[in-house]
């Protein structure tokens, strides 16, 4: 029976993963390790067999004891055990949500509703390293596919509206505790419908700027504003974030001929839900209703959503689509720019697509169950 290691399964990426392998009745057929960095010998999660001790996901030759190793734990662990495990010569597969091997020549982004063929050319061609892309990148694929696959798409432009998740547990609770000191600022005055409004702004303002939110993670007020950065700076100008948009992309398609993909990044203050308002030049001019066509049977879980107020407001906002495995695209329309351009609004959650649910099924693949 195959053993599969599990590193970083306590953190947040980790716990959607192992949630959704214990729904999905995923833990059979093949012996599942738990590891940790911190709580060695303490008992591991229960996923059927009973709760085994954690072993060190530090000792190199636990590790290279797995046929396996699915590592939700972060780049940081990535870049220091990955490259000592290959250099012992363990040659198992490594499954990873990080972005560290990404970009490597010998890894493969996994997305397998859009890339399976090239995953499968990967696994037969003996390659061992398959990472987990960038959760924009992931969703926006996934909500676009049946435009790529009709090779419609000369070129996309992407603004998004990342989630704080995608940034970190940490963020997620300090934006809820950002909105519960501006809710307690402000509370007397909204309740009152008498109260003045512009009173109410003055309050909130003040409070966003005063200096006394809890702002340690994000660096800046998030709730009742917005961050246009995401990441590091690069020299192009573009944030990492936005780099990634185009490269990811391109090697997740695998075609000759590069897309180009761009656009601006921002954070704001949805819980787990990356939304993204598109740009897509056509390189042919093709009726309305076929590209609305294309979109929704693409794929199982892209959902075409009718370019309405109540259905948008139903379906196709972070609200309605967070815990979900469903990516609405919606808005969908030909611009006053030309009839070859089409924009598009899409939703998807950043922990399920955008995450763990890459990550779980590269792992079924891998183990001969998709
Ligand atoms: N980098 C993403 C974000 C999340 O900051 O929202 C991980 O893909």
């Amino acid at each position: 029976m195959q053993k599969v290691g599990f590193i970083g399964w306590r953190g947040m990426v980790g716990s959607v993963l192992l949630e959704r392998m214990r729904r999905e009745n995923d833990f059979q057929g093949f012996s599942p390790i738990f590891f940790t960095t911190s709580q060695q010998g303490q008992p591991g999660p229960d996923v059927g067999g009973g709760a085994l001790p954690l072993r060190d996901a530090r000792n190199l030759q636990d590790l290279a004891d797995m046929d396996i190793l699915v590592s939700c734990q972060g780049g940081d662990y990535t870049k220091d055990i990955h490259p000592k495990l290959r250099s012992a010569a363990w040659r198992g597969l490594w499954i990873d949500a990080a972005s560290a091997l990404r970009m490597n020549g010998e890894s493969t982004i996994v997305l397998d509703p859009v890339n399976r063929p090239a995953i499968d050319r990967a696994l037969d061609a003996g390659c061992v390293d398959f990472i987990g892309g960038n959760c924009t990148v992931s969703l926006m694929l996934i909500a676009l596919q049946g435009l790529f696959e009709a090779d419609l798409v000369e070129w996309v432009t992407s603004m998004t509206y990342q989630s704080a998740s995608g940034a970190g547990a940490k963020n997620m609770k300090e934006l809820i505790a950002q909105m519960a000191d501006l809710g307690d600022a402000g509370r007397a005055l909204a309740a009152d419908p008498a109260g003045e409004v512009l009173e109410l702004d003055r309050i909130i303002g003040a409070k966003l700027r005063d200096g006394s939110l809890p702002t340690a993670e994000f660096g800046v007020p998030l709730a009742a504003s917005l961050i246009p950065w995401i990441d590091s700076a690069l020299p192009c100008g573009r944030t990492r974030e936005e780099w990634k948009g185009m490269v990811e992309t391109n090697k997740i398609l695998g075609r000759d001929k590069q897309i180009p993909v761009d656009g601006q990044c921002v954070r704001v203050g949805a819980m787990r839900c990356h939304s993204q308002a598109l740009t897509v030049k056509l390189n042919r001019d093709i009726p309305l209703a076929e590209i609305e066509s294309l979109l929704d049977q693409a794929n199982d879980w892209v959902k075409f959503v009718p370019n309405e107020k109540e259905a948008t407001l139903q379906k196709l906002t972070p609200a309605a689509v967070g815990g979900t495995l469903t990516i609405p695209v919606g808005r969908v329309r030909k611009m006053a720019l030309g009839q070859q351009y089409l924009t598009a609004f899409t939703v998807g959650d950043q922990l399920l697509w955008g995450a763990a649910e890459p990550v779980r099924r590269m792992l079924l693949i891998a183990l001969g169950r998709l």
